[in-house]
């Protein structure tokens, strides 16, 4: 494609907007450090001097020796390759559907149907620096996942996750009414719990909302006034036990963790069966994370199941808050410079559970979906103004929390698709062990 064929494109997807020669000019920014960046990975730059005015955090780093193959993840040379570290380049042949072929989709992520006019959002592919994914192939995912379970629990970040995999699950099945909710239950309804049956695979892909993962519910006997209800952070939520044996295993939390969510309502927080006055919401939410630590080695049987806990997917407010008329409809954009250092409390205390139980997390067989940082880049991938109708949508009320499909998520679910088979190529190689590990 040459940039003037880009440039018409621009045209045709922002007639109305204004400064588009400034933004041009960004794209064809991005075009060329996107030129460079694979050039460089085909090893024909060989002069990373070149690139070092784009500062791409890629280019800083000692020259990998380059190589004319890129490593494959899912390669034995792939073994050591963190695919959360990289980048996002513009790859014409995304995005993987279209919303409107997909009947799986909540309102609030149809953007592009919703009139979000520009659909740069749905194109950018993510780049591990050290190797390549695999193209996703719906199919062989929904072979993999033949005569099992894949649930997703937490938040409606999770469901959006969620959706996103029923999309790219489902287009690569031509019979379209073999793909159904096991009660009937119609998607925008707002239920605990939705199972879509892929019925030619007899596997199911669920979703449970659960926001904290731990029991919410009424104050125990003689609790302060004002408790109106309690989080039991040491207390795994009731439907764990319909989690428990999942093939895989996709929890998260966080985005519920915050004081208008829990004090501010009157919310607090209870161990045993006192209440805990002056526990501080990030001391609550590192308890709650350690509950289901503990929950994993306890009750789940870990050479059936693969746990992930995908962290934090960040939130991209400029000008306020979610309630005080903060914004990002006018991203268009991601960031692909260098990133400052993500200081975010609900991604590092994840992270410090785990790491303290680290030991424990190697046999407990769980992974981290670590997309808070290469999500972080994303500020142009949010629904915006665009969760509802044209016109029905206030400036002062945007969602920036929420992402457009197909979009962001649609990347960790690449991800988690290349950690699945990569188990599986990863179990092959130990032909004895086979017969123990599922996936
Ligand atoms: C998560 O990924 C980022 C890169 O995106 C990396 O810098 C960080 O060390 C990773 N954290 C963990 C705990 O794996
Ligand atoms: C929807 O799916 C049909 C048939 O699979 C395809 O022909 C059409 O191009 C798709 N539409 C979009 C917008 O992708
Ligand atoms: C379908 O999958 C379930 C597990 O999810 C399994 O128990 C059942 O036996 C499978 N049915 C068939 C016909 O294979
Ligand atoms: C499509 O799937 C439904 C439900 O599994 C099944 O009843 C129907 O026979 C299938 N149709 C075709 C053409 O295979
Ligand atoms: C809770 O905090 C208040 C104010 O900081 C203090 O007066 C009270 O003693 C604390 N209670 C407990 C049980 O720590
Ligand atoms: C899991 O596999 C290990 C190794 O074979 C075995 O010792 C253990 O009993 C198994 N655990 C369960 C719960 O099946
Ligand atoms: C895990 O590591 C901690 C300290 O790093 C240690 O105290 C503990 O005994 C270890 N547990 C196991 C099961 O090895
Ligand atoms: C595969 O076998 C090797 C050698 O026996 C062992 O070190 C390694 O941990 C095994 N890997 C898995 C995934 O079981």
């Amino acid at each position: 494609m040459t940039h003037m064929d880009f440039l018409k494109k621009f045209k045709r997807f922002n007639p109305l907007e204004p400064s588009l020669a400034i933004l041009g000019f960004f794209f064809l920014s991005i075009l060329f450090t996107g030129c460079f960046f694979y050039v460089d990975y085909k090893g024909i730059l060989l002069h990373s001097k070149v690139t070092k005015p784009f500062s791409f955090h890629f280019s800083s780093s000692p020259s990998p020796s380059p190589s004319p193959h890129p490593v494959q993840f899912l390669t034995q040379q792939g073994d050591n390759c963190h695919v959360f570290d990289g980048n996002w380049v513009w790859d014409e042949t995304y995005p993987l559907y279209h919303s409107s072929n997909c009947s799986f989709l909540d309102r609030g992520f149809r953007c592009s149907e919703n009139g979000r006019p520009d659909i740069f959002y749905t194109k950018w592919r993510w780049q591990p620096k050290d190797c390549n994914l695999p193209r996703f192939d719906g199919r062989k995912m929904l072979e993999n996942l033949r005569n099992k379970r894949l649930v997703f629990v937490g938040d409606s970040i999770g469901r959006n996750q969620w959706e996103s995999l029923l999309c790219m699950l489902s287009s690569a099945v031509t019979n379209k009414s073999s793909v159904y909710e096991v009660n009937g239950n119609p998607i925008s309804k707002h239920t605990g719990f939705l199972a879509f049956k892929f019925a030619d695979f007899n596997c199911t892909v669920e979703y449970y909302r659960s926001p904290y993962l731990v029991v919410q519910g009424r104050p125990p006997p003689g609790a302060p006034h004002g408790v109106r209800l309690t989080l039991r952070v040491d207390h795994m939520d009731w439907n764990s036990h319909r989690w428990r044996d999942a093939d895989v295993l996709i929890l998260n939390a966080g985005h519920w963790w915050n004081y208008e969510k829990t004090v501010k309502i009157g919310c607090y927080f209870q161990i045993g069966d006192k209440v805990k006055m002056n526990m501080s919401i990030d001391n609550a939410f590192r308890v709650s994370v350690e509950t289901v630590v503990d929950w994993i080695a306890r009750e789940v049987n870990r050479n059936k199941t693969y746990v992930l806990f995908r962290t934090y997917a960040p939130v991209h407010f400029r000008g306020g808050d979610w309630n005080t008329g903060g914004g990002c409809h006018s991203e268009t954009l991601p960031d692909l410079g260098s990133l400052p250092a993500l200081s975010d409390d609900h991604f590092s205390t994840v992270t410090d559970v785990l790491s303290q139980h680290a030991n424990k997390s190697n046999v407990l067989n769980l992974d981290l979906l670590n997309i808070t940082q290469m999500s972080e880049r994303r500020k142009d991938g949010h629904a915006s103004i665009y969760y509802l109708a044209k016109g029905k949508v206030s400036m002062q009320r945007q969602d920036c929390s929420h992402w457009c499909l197909p979009g962001v998520p649609d990347s960790w679910n690449e991800i988690l698709y290349a950690l699945i088979l990569k188990k599986k190529a990863f179990s092959e190689r130990n032909t004895t062990k086979v017969s123990q590990v599922s996936l």
